[in-house]
């Protein structure tokens, strides 16, 4: 039986395939996408989740948009690393696909609600939506199967030495889902930069002779470019897929158990996430940690998402009639 999921992002180069893996793999029930301020504004991450679900033949999933801001400080966009429009690089038609009228955490709360089983959450962005959902609704904790987050690392940040973007965007948000006692998974950047686009991989986008293939291609190529520009790194980590990947087939990111912490008082830490792998502290495990991917069934996985949209156009594989 697929595993119910709801995607909350922040579209985003690399949240824009997080959500093609979600549509496409029959290993998972993609029940709605939700969006939040990070990379960019609220307005532009979810006029880019309208972009992505109207290219990629996603009409059937209700997109809600959410919280505008972090909980407590000011936002801090992406601009850098995503462009000025969240998902800069390839062009993209005018949406076709609407946002439902709802807030994104009353809609994640009435489906959690309604829906027959317990729902995986899947963020890929700031955890404020989350966070807000865990406490306006504490009901909701026991309605939830699993949260599995792209965000954190077991090593350095990527926004300051000690903090990786979505962590560090809303601390506080992270501290209320990691102390929730919420089964949570994180795939931080230690295991997502094992996700590397090289030219091979790039390749195999673009060999699909697809109109999805290539924006996919196209997106990569840009992230690629800000990868080099501001890291130096000669292929970009794709993060967000990584999250959706584990959901899919959990033997693809080995995980292991340990307590994480949300730094929120560190003048030059706020937002690291502080996992115990060595159990130095006495603190209770509260997450499992990702540390390795298969990177072979990782882009196998994602090639075929992607693949399997473009070929059916509209009408994507999995959707519900
Ligand atoms: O640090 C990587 C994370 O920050 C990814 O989710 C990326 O989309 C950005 O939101
Ligand atoms: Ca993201």
């Amino acid at each position: 039986m697929p595993v119910p999921i709801i995607i909350d992002c922040d579209p985003g180069h690399d949240d824009a395939l997080a959500i093609m893996l979600a549509a496409a793999n029959p290993a998972v029930d993609l029940l709605a996408i939700t969006t939040v301020a990070g990379n960019q504004t609220l307005e532009k991450t979810s006029l880019n989740a309208r972009r992505v679900c109207t290219v990629a033949g996603i009409t059937d999933v209700p997109i809600a948009a959410g919280c505008d801001r972090p909980l407590l400080q000011q936002l801090a966009v992406a601009d850098d690393v995503h462009g000025e429009s969240g998902m800069d690089g390839p062009h993209f038609p005018e949406p076709t696909v609407d946002l439902v009228p709802e807030h994104a955490v009353e809609l994640i709360h009435r489906i959690l609600v309604e829906h027959p089983e317990p729902v995986t959450l899947v963020p890929t962005a700031p955890l404020t939506n989350i966070a807000l959902l865990l406490t306006r609704y504490p009901d909701s904790a026991a309605r939830i199967r699993e949260i599995v987050l792209m965000g954190g690392s077991t090593e350095r940040g990527n926004r300051t030495p000690a903090s990786e973007f979505n962590i560090h965007t809303d601390p506080e948000a992270a501290d209320i889902v990691f102390r929730s006692g919420v089964p949570v998974t994180m795939c931080g950047l230690n295991v997502t930069h094992q996700a590397l686009a090289t030219p091979e991989v790039l390749a195999r986008f673009e060999g699909l002779g697809t109109e999805l293939g290539d924006i996919c291609a196209g997106l990569l190529a840009y992230f690629g470019s800000t990868y080099r520009r501001l890291w130096n790194m000669p292929h970009p980590p794709l993060h967000d897929p990584v999250a959706v990947a584990r959901v899919i087939d959990p033997a693809v990111v080995e995980c292991v158990e340990a307590n994480v912490t949300v730094e929120l008082h560190g003048r030059y830490t706020r937002g690291a996430t502080v996992v115990d792998l060595h159990r130095y502290l006495d603190r209770p495990v509260n997450a499992k940690v990702a540390v390795t991917l298969d990177t072979g069934l990782f882009w196998d996985h994602m090639v075929d998402a992607v693949a399997a949209l473009g070929r059916t156009g509209l009408e994507r594989p999995g959707a519900r009639g």
